[in-house]
């Protein structure tokens, strides 16, 4: 998704811009741009392809110095990638620069009102067509900066981030957002603009997250004033106190940040339970659970929204829910859910997950959700994110940040945080034995231990990602608590490689997909030996029998499916139930390997946003 960066104070505007869009690199985008302003000519800079790109083009094109700019990475909605489209946009009268993240939905109508209105339009883009609405509206009514803003943006229906900038009112970007997310980092006599705090956390550690329906015009050596764009009412600024630090956000000495995250999984799980979870006093603590606790005890159904990787945690969840607490468990893709009209009873619980916590879909879902008089409760990675503050309630997974757009560590500690709310209601409703209870306390507190001997096996993942890197398909099996995990390995796969892979229910298997194995088809099985292991077998040896390549992901010691598979990466023994978390990470290293032998982008594949904030 388009990455906003802006600054306004006393350093060098340039380098603090060009810093932030790489940070901001990691949520995918086609093409980057950058404004300065020098305090009287106004010079832009834009390419399609990477902000490399844009420095290599901005050292030539970007003669002036200034400390007021603002800088995007676009990834494209309206309009093909190219350097035209590419923003910051300028209005006709060259006066007003914008910067946008979202998609104005109603811009056609607009653009044709506005050419008649004698607007001329360079690009496809609806961006521009809000800059020339912003002038339009400026200049009819004679307005200052920040109220034509307002007036064009009542005007729109759609979704935005939003960074304005007016060249004969140069100490002041006027800012909005809704439905894209807009942090303003406030230090001493200066101000920045970022989409998430990644590009500021080094200048400032105190951050203002504005709030859908909210503007601001940022005014150098002026507090900032925030108001709602509908009715003008004042809001006071919430200045937060971010944790991250600068390291959290860098590579640390691996080649890519999905290979890191793959890495950090032990320490973040850890993270994930801690405070929360007291296997020796046989406790599980979650504020947010206990706080509601009634409301989910009295759930007649939990409903889970989610989109992509989150969705898998979802379908673990499922299976861990019902099993543990029996109540009945649905698990809804967001953007089908979102347009469905779904029945949702008084009394459903919503749990909605999402590492960004900015998904467009998500939080549409939500938003219906609660309209329909849901309780929702948000399981998020980033504080402070749009669905954390629109759920009801909440848990953070703590992961930190996730920068490689295929997720690794977000699933398994969502995965964590959902356990531990299923063990605390079946506690709550006495559905799981005591010694079951205490065992997985247990069991859970040891899982970072397992998860890092189950990193051992990334030898064992590049010795066959080397054997299967030309592979063009790829099937992914498992069944009970590793069938979400076949999908999602297939979807790591698809993501990062571009082999085309499938997730299936290993014993759907017979029911078509069959029909594709051959001599040439890698399938990966994931087969531990608590679950349905004879059952899996079972299906491991139709595949045999018609050729397939098999590579097993097994449990430690395992003698029987190490007979029949040609490959076999073994992982630590635990309860079926928590397997997922020890299953995944083998399937997440042979995606990175594969992915990284076929040269592809792995922390920032074709096509792919970090987090998808349009629908
Ligand atoms: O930030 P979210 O968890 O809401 O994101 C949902 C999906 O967009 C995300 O999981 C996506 O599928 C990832 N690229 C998967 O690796």
């Amino acid at each position: 998704m388009c990455g906003i960066v802006g600054y306004i104070g006393h350093r060098e505007a340039y380098p603090i811009i060009i810093k932030g869009l790489k940070r901001l690199e990691y949520r995918g985008y086609d093409s980057a741009g950058i404004m300065l302003f020098d305090g009287q000519e106004l010079k832009v800079s834009k390419t399609k392809g990477k902000v490399t790109d844009l420095e290599e083009k901005s050292s030539r094109e970007m003669t002036i110095n200034g400390t007021i700019g603002i800088g995007h990475t676009r990834w494209a909605t309206h309009g093909v990638p190219n350097d035209v489209n590419s923003h910051p946009h300028v209005s006709n009268s060259g006066n007003l620069v914008i910067i946008h993240n979202g998609i104005i939905e109603n811009y056609a109508p607009l653009k044709e009102e506005l050419i008649k209105r004698g607007y001329v339009f360079h690009s496809d883009t609806d961006s521009e067509v809000l800059i020339n609405l912003i002038e339009d509206v400026q200049k009819k009514e004679n307005l200052k900066l920040g109220k034509a803003v307002q007036i064009a943006l009542n005007q729109v229906v759609g979704a935005y981030a939003i960074c304005v900038f007016d060249k004969q009112k140069p100490d002041e970007i006027v800012v909005a957002r809704l439905g894209s997310p807009l942090a303003i980092g406030v230090g001493e006599d200066e101000y920045f603009i970022a989409s998430d705090a990644s590009p500021f956390i080094e200048y400032t550690s105190n951050a203002i997250y504005l709030e859908d329906e909210e503007m601001a015009v940022v005014r150098l050596h002026k507090p900032l004033k925030i108001r709602k764009i509908k009715d003008d009412t004042l809001v006071d600024p919430y200045i937060q106190e971010l944790k991250m630090n600068l390291e959290q956000i860098e590579k640390g000495g691996y080649d890519h940040f999905m290979l890191k995250e793959i890495y950090e999984q032990p320490s973040v799980i850890k993270d994930t339970y801690r405070g929360r979870l007291h296997a020796n006093l046989g406790l599980i603590q979650m504020a947010g659970i206990e706080d509601n606790l009634e409301k989910f005890l009295n759930a007649n159904r939990i409903l889970i929204v989610a989109c992509g990787t989150s969705w898998h945690a979802g379908l673990v969840a499922e299976y861990i829910f019902e099993e543990f607490t029996r109540i009945p468990v649905e698990v809804e893709y967001a953007s089908e859910f979102r347009y469905r009209n779904p029945v949702i009873n008084k009394g459903d619980v919503v749990i909605a997950i999402s590492q960004s916590g900015e998904t467009a879909d998500t939080l549409a879902a939500i938003k219906l959700a609660k309209e329909r008089g849901a309780f929702v409760f948000g399981v998020c990675n980033v504080v402070g994110s749009s669905i954390s503050r629109e759920t009801h309630a909440g848990a953070y997974t703590h992961a930190g940040p996730e920068i490689g757009v295929a997720s690794t560590k977000a699933f398994t500690t969502q995965i964590t945080v959902l356990t531990m709310i299923a063990l605390r209601l079946a506690k709550a409703k006495g559905t799981l034995t005591n010694s079951d209870f205490h065992r997985y306390l247990q069991e859970l507190e040891i899982i970072p231990e397992k998860v890092a001997e189950a990193l051992q096996t990334n030898d064992k993942a590049k010795e066959i990602a080397e054997i299967f890197k030309t592979a063009p398909n790829c099937l992914y099996l498992g069944r009970g608590y590793n069938f979400p995990v076949a999908l999602e390995g297939a979807l790591k796969l698809k993501e990062i490689s571009y082999i085309h892979a499938e997730g299936y229910p290993a014993a759907e298997m017979k029911h078509g997909p069959i029909a594709l194995i051959d001599e040439h088809m890698p399938v990966i099985v994931i087969a531990p030996k608590q679950g349905h292991y004879d059952k899996v077998v079972s299906n491991i040896q139709e595949i045999k029998s018609r050729s397939g390549i098999i590579i097993a992901v097994v449990t430690k010691g395992d003698t029987q499916v190490r007979e029949l598979a040609d490959y076999v990466i073994e992982i630590p023994e635990t309860s079926d139930a928590l397997s997922p978390l020890l299953t995944t990470i083998p399937l997440q290293l042979l995606s990175y390997h594969i992915a990284v032998m076929r040269e592809c982008n792995v922390d920032q594949p074709r096509n792919l946003a970090k987090s998808v904030t349009v629908e």
